[in-house]
């Protein structure tokens, strides 16, 4: 269904993140029929470009970013038709009475920054007093929103001087993947998964989101951050929150949200002894030269690429249950997935016969999206009951191949602007809530000094993290093979 006619303004439109992900989500959209040939997109920069340079940059990025998608040059040209580019200098005056000439009163207005958070108040503040954004604009804004709770706090009390929480986009791109959505389905639109969710027939939960790619060229940005900062306070909080919330009584923003913000309101403060950090120092261990502290510039950083914790949401529904989170960089696989570990049956009538293997629920974001549920069977064949261990196993793209092409996840999230749908972004709230709770945990392991435990690039993480399960009695799943 096409969406209403739209002026979206894209600051910092010849950066990296617009020319990667978000224009070419606005040109795969465009590409299935979503926009109206009233659809407007007016990017912005400090850069002096006109419009048909920034056309030609943008025709580029669709080529060079776009998905492996079949791509006609008319419908290249079709998009870029949309596109206009206007220099403003978000610390001067001089371009926004151009911009505010551009924009039309019968069309939805969003503001997108894709710029350093330190320019996300100055933005803000210009579009209001210059009367640019109107009360039903929106504003979308980009990761990282704060350094800490104080930051976080500050940043949103300067949002809320100029635009209403009800106009605040703040994303966070994990909330676009289809299995996060997909999440809320399995959960609350089947019955068959909910009376289990809980500590009586749960016994644990994973959370890993690992990577093979290292912080080459982010260094500057990311030695200030750390994994924790980087990963943990947003992202893997988004995927406990949505695995432990309650049931909303509707899917609607404020119902989601508030319940996210509960779950993160009940988790208990982590002390140090159920925390791994790591550093990864290159492959040869740490012989070659592409060792965190090389990608990072910073020869003495004591800066996380990779982080473990084991997390207790202290409520009625997981008390006692832990959840572990793990993140980290350059490890041997990329892999993001949530694993329920449910509780063994409570007598084994097949002693003798082989193993129980505890019942599973694997639900795999990136690769090869879908969902494993992993069960006890008995082995097919002549040899009496003996148990084995199999998979219902189902990829998104096998079971539903006439859903098409995967959708990146930011193509959902500025559609979701565009139609004021605010459930799959973070309320000022829930990102307070979160730092509130990392704050503490982060100026734990910097008051004791401490510095992360290295770990081969390539590897499954420190050794530390390994120890942070094995100790419960648990493993961690494997990282690839
Ligand atoms: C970003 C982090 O928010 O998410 C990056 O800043 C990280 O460090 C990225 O690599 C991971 O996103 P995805 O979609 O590739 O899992």
């Amino acid at each position: 269904i096409p969406v209403e006619p739209f002026d979206l303004v894209l600051f910092g439109a010849t950066g990296d993140l617009a020319r990667r992900k978000i224009l070419p989500a606005l040109f795969h959209r465009f590409q299935i029929g979503q926009f109206s040939d009233k659809c407007r997109i007016i990017g912005s920069s400090r850069s002096a470009l006109t419009a048909e340079a920034f056309r030609a940059q943008t025709a580029d990025a669709i080529r060079d970013f776009g998905q492996d998608v079949e791509t006609t040059p008319a419908e290249i040209a079709g998009f870029t038709d949309l596109l206009d580019y206007v220099a403003v200098d978000a610390r001067s005056d001089s371009g926004w009475d151009v911009i505010h000439g551009k924009l039309r009163d019968d069309a939805v207005r969003a503001f997108y920054l894709s710029v350093g958070p330190s320019l996300f108040t100055d933005i803000a503040r210009r579009l209001s007093e210059t009367g640019i954004a109107t009360p039903d604009s929106r504003i979308v804004l980009e990761k990282p929103f704060g350094h800490d709770l104080a930051s976080a706090q500050s940043l949103n009390t300067a949002l809320r001087a100029h635009f209403e929480e009800r106009q605040i986009y703040r994303i966070d791109h994990y909330l676009g993947k289809e299995t996060v959505q997909n999440l809320m389905a399995l959960r609350f639109a089947n019955s068959l998964f909910e009376p289990l969710w809980n500590s009586s027939h749960i016994d644990h939960v994973q959370i890993t989101v690992a990577e093979s790619i290292g912080v080459e060229g982010r260094g500057d940005y990311y030695d200030k951050s750390g994994a924790m900062r980087d990963m943990v306070q947003n992202h893997l909080m988004q995927l406990l929150c949505l695995t432990a919330m309650e049931p909303p009584a509707q899917f609607t923003p404020n119902a989601v949200r508030d319940e996210k913000v509960k779950v993160i309101e009940a988790l208990r403060p982590v002390p140090q002894s159920s925390i791994a950090r790591g550093q990864y120092r290159g492959r040869n261990a740490g012989k070659s030269s592409d060792s965190y502290r090389d990608h990072a510039g910073n020869p003495a950083s004591r800066t996380e690429s990779y982080i473990a914790l084991k997390v207790e949401v202290a409520n009625w529904r997981w008390a006692g249950i832990p959840f572990y989170l793990r993140t980290g960089k350059c490890l041997r696989d990329r892999v993001s997935e949530i694993a329920v570990y449910f509780r063994d049956p409570p007598h084994n009538i097949f002693a003798g016969s082989g193993t129980v293997h505890g019942n599973v629920l694997v639900i795999r974001l990136q690769p090869d999206e879908g969902i494993t549920l992993k069960t006890t069977i008995k082995d097919p064949g002549p040899g009496g009951m003996r148990l084995t261990g199999a998979n219902l196993d189902m990829t998104f793209a096998d079971e539903l191949p006439e859903s098409g092409r995967p959708q990146d996840a930011y193509e959902r999230l500025i559609m979701d602007v565009i139609r004021g749908n605010q459930t799959l972004f973070m309320r000022g709230d829930e990102v307070e809530a979160a730092w509130n709770w990392a704050d503490p945990i982060i100026a734990g392991w910097e008051d004791a000094g401490e510095a992360p435990q290295p770990y081969d690039s390539g590897s499954t993480g420190p050794d530390d993290s390994l120890l942070l399960i094995h100790r419960d009695g648990r493993r961690w799943r494997s990282i690839g093979t």
